[in-house]
């Protein structure tokens, strides 16, 4: 059992809570996930390992709630314990010091994802930019935790209530159009929004390394279900990944199959809604 010792919402329906789980934080690096399951009946959650401390050995997830498992997710109180967690997993980001900048580029959970990739290569005594997308001011999060982290932080919200009007792409246009030396750029987010940059920067030939969130069930390479085709061939990013070059994802195929469960996803959400319990198994 995994006892939640700190509970917060950032904004509505997007939640950080700090956990106990002393094996996964000793262990624990940049670019790695866990997979847990709230109870005897929950569905196994992959969730990015934002945040650790060894000592305390305590790990930090940031979440937004988007269905069954991560609404029933933020019911939990501090205090309260989750079944089970298993972790760390995927491999780490590959971590190196650029002949120039990295780009971390974060749009919803994804802002919190890449805060460990962008600190590790903050610490590996990079130049560190964080591009960070929102619709609007208000839904913005984790902006002070990369302002303590990064050389610059940089924003776009799309009604231009805070930062820059507009996408992340247009700061990374910006960015390019200034000289900025970029030689990594680290997109983390929605899967349209990592195609979107990874297309942009293609005919540019800047290194462009994705960190990706297909449907996992057993997170340990077993299952299949979070197949992609990277280059032609098909990987699994649970065992892979979950890091990969985001000009070779075949990115249609990947969007498609995220939405593969959305039946079922939407019949577990109601069931949610009527009994308060998830009905239980995986996909
Ligand atoms: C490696 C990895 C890291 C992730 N890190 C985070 C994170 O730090 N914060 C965060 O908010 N979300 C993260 N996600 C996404 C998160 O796992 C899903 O939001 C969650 O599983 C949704 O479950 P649900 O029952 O609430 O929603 P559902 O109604 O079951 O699903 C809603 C949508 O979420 C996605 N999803 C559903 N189940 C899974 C699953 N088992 N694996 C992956 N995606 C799924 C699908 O696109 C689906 O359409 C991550 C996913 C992966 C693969
Ligand atoms: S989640 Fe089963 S193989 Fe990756």
């Amino acid at each position: 059992m995994h006892t939640i010792l700190h509970k917060k919402m950032l904004i509505e329906r997007t939640w950080n809570m700090r956990i106990k789980a002393p094996l996964i934080a000793k262990k624990c690096q940049a670019g790695q996930f866990l997979m847990l399951r709230i109870d005897e009946k929950g569905e196994r959650v992959p969730l990015t390992i934002a945040d650790w401390n060894r000592e305390e050995g305590t790990v930090d997830i940031y979440f937004q709630e988007i269905g069954a498992s991560t609404e029933r997710l933020a019911t939990l109180e501090e205090g309260d314990a989750i079944l089970d967690m298993v972790g760390p997993l995927g491999n780490p980001s590959h971590v190196t010091k650029l002949d120039g900048t990295f780009v971390m580029v974060g749009g919803g959970f994804g802002i919190a994802a890449g805060y460990p990739v962008a600190r590790a290569f903050k610490q590996a005594g990079n130049r560190v930019i964080a591009v960070l997308g929102a619709k609007t001011k208000g839904l913005l999060i984790c902006e002070d935790m990369l302002k303590s982290t990064c050389d610059e932080v940089l924003v776009a919200t799309n009604d231009g209530s805070y930062g820059v009007q507009g996408l992340v792409s247009d700061i990374l246009e910006e960015l390019l159009d200034k000289g900025e030396n970029i030689r990594m750029i680290f997109p983390v987010g929605p899967p349209i929004m990592m195609k979107v940059i990874s297309e942009m920067t293609k005919p540019l030939k800047i290194k462009t390394v994705v960190s990706l969130n297909p449907v996992m069930v057993d997170g340990t390479g077993m299952c299949g279900s979070c197949r992609v085709t990277v280059g032609g061939k098909t990987r699994f990013v649970c065992s892979e990944g979950i890091d990969f070059d985001g000009h070779e994802v075949d990115w249609d195929e990947m969007m498609s199959r995220q939405k593969m469960y959305s039946r079922q996803e939407q019949e577990a959400l109601v069931h949610y809604h009527e009994h308060g319990t998830c009905h239980g198994g995986n996909r």
